[in-house]
């Protein structure tokens, strides 16, 4: 299928692109300031504004999920009820599937595969449009550096360039060609919205203009270039001014420097918590703040209905208002909402929860699952003998699906107990206790210990203060560690756990992260082997939360850390460096490293598999500027390449940096220094084959 993204649809000079804008022009001069002011306001399907707006054409959207007959009976209503006939934009929160449930995003981003992350928001786009839903509220692409915070869960992690690849996979897998089986996207939150102070949600953000632009600003520069239809303005202030209300940010730099042409919508009320920001007093002093920055579309506060008498009483300029109802009007367009607003009611139960959407999750849940450690080769698991699981994590397809799990229902999901047991048929004898049973213990061959959060402890306001395995799950693990047997953890969580116990105690440990309607299938097809696990860390795990925030990627200090000397850049109570790096992640084979070559810009190595299994390897390029007029990060992710090499198999992996890779951003823009750089290729961030490149 050809991929024709809404910016080329809308930019360039072609037959559709003038069309619609001339259909915008001609609808816009018939419309009176009300019914535009309309446009601009999105409410939830039964607030009391909605009820009165609606059936007068002055509900541009609608937030929330309506059912295909539901979206149907409103588009009736807006349609054929008001004066302009013109349909209402459907919106939901479809993150990680509708109703087949992928992994968690942050899993996603594990699998280092953005093809699968495009192909779980087709399959998410396609069941949400049997719904009546034409645009979702996803890809949450906010860097995340503080895994206290909870949406960790929903973003691909740390690491701009990773998560950059994944915004676009992710506009491209829910837009495609925006025909029948596509939803708008949403980048979001602009800006920043990752890094609040002490990982609080919805707290401010302090940042330097070199790390908005090199660190948080990428994603959604890459969300644009794919052509996402819209951005959503953050709940958060970055260096004292609200996102909801940031001018430089939303006009300056999305549609003046990067030429975004889509509407960008608040986020739940944020126009009104302007007030809350103390940077107005009134609704109508935060709604013009708001419209002046750039924020199209006030998402349910209806706060944009003082609008009306700004513009009246000369308060507000009615181009402003001009403007916004284009880009608006321009996506209903594009995503054909007035030549066929209808939803066909019999579509859901075709394409819902289809065993090629199931085998889709699968096959994405099987590639996010990161294998840590694997002491004396306990994995994989064998068919047979006496398997004891614990936990209560493992008996639960609630906490498999994780946050923001859109219309999944527990009951189509499968358990990581099921999993393990419909992996086992008859083979292994498989038995189950939610907290310590020594009887049961006693019995095991293996133990599988299944700890870690339930589906609330991440995601929207869930920050946490620890980063430990919640409750006495701990003692437990400690216990069954105690007996003698050998123990696997399979730690289930929506963020990166400080299990540093575990780490020196337990001989193997797989992060399965919150895998979705298929999980536990798939983690029981790296339990016991059929798939070889390939997954590689997005983000950090520190040994402790005091260590926050850590990352890969950091300045360098001028007393690096030394543990012989005690005067550098460290912590006196904790050894250095996190418990498992960016990037690194184990498979059942092993992998080797060498030949590394440097020619011109071109860096390639060997790599190898010296196991003897078939296993993927995720090979990584990073670069160290090595002087330059202001300190680099000590390494920075460029490139990767995912290879599959069958045992004793060796593939040279090659990649070609450009000048755009050496740039940072300086007070005059962004600059290439030429000089000496460093460049690995890497099995992670601590790693690989090193030598140097120079660039003249
Ligand atoms: C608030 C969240 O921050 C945002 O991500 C979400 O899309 C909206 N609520 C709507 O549910």
């Amino acid at each position: 299928m050809r991929i024709v993204s809404i910016l080329s649809l809308l930019l360039t000079a072609s037959l559709s692109a003038q069309t619609i804008d001339d259909r915008v022009e001609a609808l816009l001069k018939t419309m009176t300031l009300e019914e535009k002011v309309g446009q601009l306001c999105q409410y939830v399907p039964d607030q009391d504004e909605w009820f009165d707006a609606m059936p007068r054409g002055l509900a541009g959207s609608v937030f929330g999920t309506p059912g295909a007959e539901r979206s149907n009976d409103m588009q009736r209503i807006a349609i054929a009820g008001s004066r302009l006939r013109i349909p209402v934009l459907v919106g939901h929160d479809v993150i990680h599937g509708y109703k087949t449930i992928f992994p968690i995003p942050l899993a996603i981003a594990s699998s280092w595969d953005p093809k699968l992350a495009e192909l779980s928001a087709r399959v998410a786009a396609r069941e949400a449009r049997a719904a009546g839903i034409r645009w979702t509220f996803a890809p949450m692409i906010d860097i995340a550096r503080d895994p206290r915070w909870g949406r960790v869960a929903e973003g691909a992690g740390e690491d701009p360039y990773l998560s950059s690849l994944m915004a676009a996979a992710y506009v491209r897998g829910f837009q495609g060609d925006l025909g029948p089986q596509s939803v708008l996207a949403t980048a979001k939150h602009f800006v920043a919205y990752g890094a609040p102070e002490g990982g609080r949600d919805y707290g401010p953000a302090e940042i330097s203009e070199a790390t908005l632009r090199e660190v948080y600003l990428p994603p959604y520069r890459a969300a644009v270039d794919a052509g996402v239809a819209s951005i959503m303005s953050a709940f958060d202030s970055v260096n004292g001014v609200p996102s909801s209300a940031n001018r430089r940010l939303m006009t300056g730099v999305l549609r003046g420097e990067w030429k975004f042409r889509g509407f960008v919508d608040s986020d739940f009320a944020a126009v009104e918590q302007l007030i809350n920001h103390g940077i107005a007093g009134t609704k109508e002093e935060a709604a013009i703040k708001a419209i002046t920055a750039g924020v199209d579309i006030d998402m349910v506060d209806a706060t944009y209905q003082t609008l009306v008498a700004a513009v009246r009483d000369h308060r507000l300029q009615e181009f402003v208002v001009d403007d916004a109802v284009r880009r608006v009007l321009r996506a209903k367009f594009a995503v054909c909402l007035f030549d066929d607003p209808y939803t066909d009611e019999t579509l859901a139960a075709k394409v819902w929860l289809t065993k090629e959407h199931r085998e889709a999750a699968r096959r994405v849940a099987q590639r996010s699952i990161v294998l840590l450690k694997n002491q004396g080769a306990v994995l994989p698991l064998s068919k047979s003998g006496t398997v004891a699981v614990f936990g209560e994590l493992a008996d639960s397809k609630e906490d498999m699906l994780g946050s923001w799990a859109g219309e999944g229902r527990a009951e189509d999901a499968i358990s990581a107990l099921e999993g393990i047991r419909n992996a086992a048929g008859n083979g292994a004898r498989i038995l189950f206790a939610k907290g310590s049973d020594d009887a049961i213990a006693k019995e095991a061959d293996v133990i599988i210990a299944v700890l870690g959060e339930t589906r609330e402890m991440s995601g929207e306001a869930a920050s946490r203060s620890s980063l430990d395995l919640p409750g006495t799950q701990e003692q437990l693990l400690e216990s069954l560690v105690a007996t003698g047997k050998p123990v696997v953890l399979v730690v289930m969580a929506g963020r990166p756990l400080s299990i540093a116990w575990a780490a020196t105690h337990v001989p193997a440990i797989v992060n399965a992260w919150q895998l979705g309607t298929e999980g536990g299938n798939a983690l029981a097809d790296v339990l016991f082997g059929d798939v070889n696990p390939s997954g590689r860390l997005p983000i950090t795990v520190p040994r402790t939360v005091g260590q926050v925030p850590i990352h890969y990627a950091h300045l360098p200090s001028g007393r690096p850390a030394s543990p012989d000397d005690k005067f550098t850049n460290k912590y006196e109570d904790v050894a250095i460096g996190p418990l498992y790096p960016f990037g690194f992640g184990l498979s059942y084979t092993s992998f080797a490293y060498s030949n590394l070559r440097i020619q011109g810009m071109t860096v390639s190595a060997d790599i190898r598999n010296t196991g003897s299994l078939t296993g993927d390897e995720v090979v990584q390029l990073y670069i160290r500027d090595v002087v330059a007029s202001v300190s680099r990060p000590v390494r920075e992710l460029k490139r990767f390449a995912r290879v599959t090499l069958k045992p004793g198999e060796t593939k040279h992996v090659e990649f070609t940096l450009t000048p755009r890779d050496l740039e940072f951003w300086s007070e005059r823009g962004w600059i290439t220094e030429p000089g000496t750089f460093r460049v690995w290729i890497a099995p992670d961030s601590e790693h690989g084959l090193e030598g140097t490149l120079e660039w003249k």
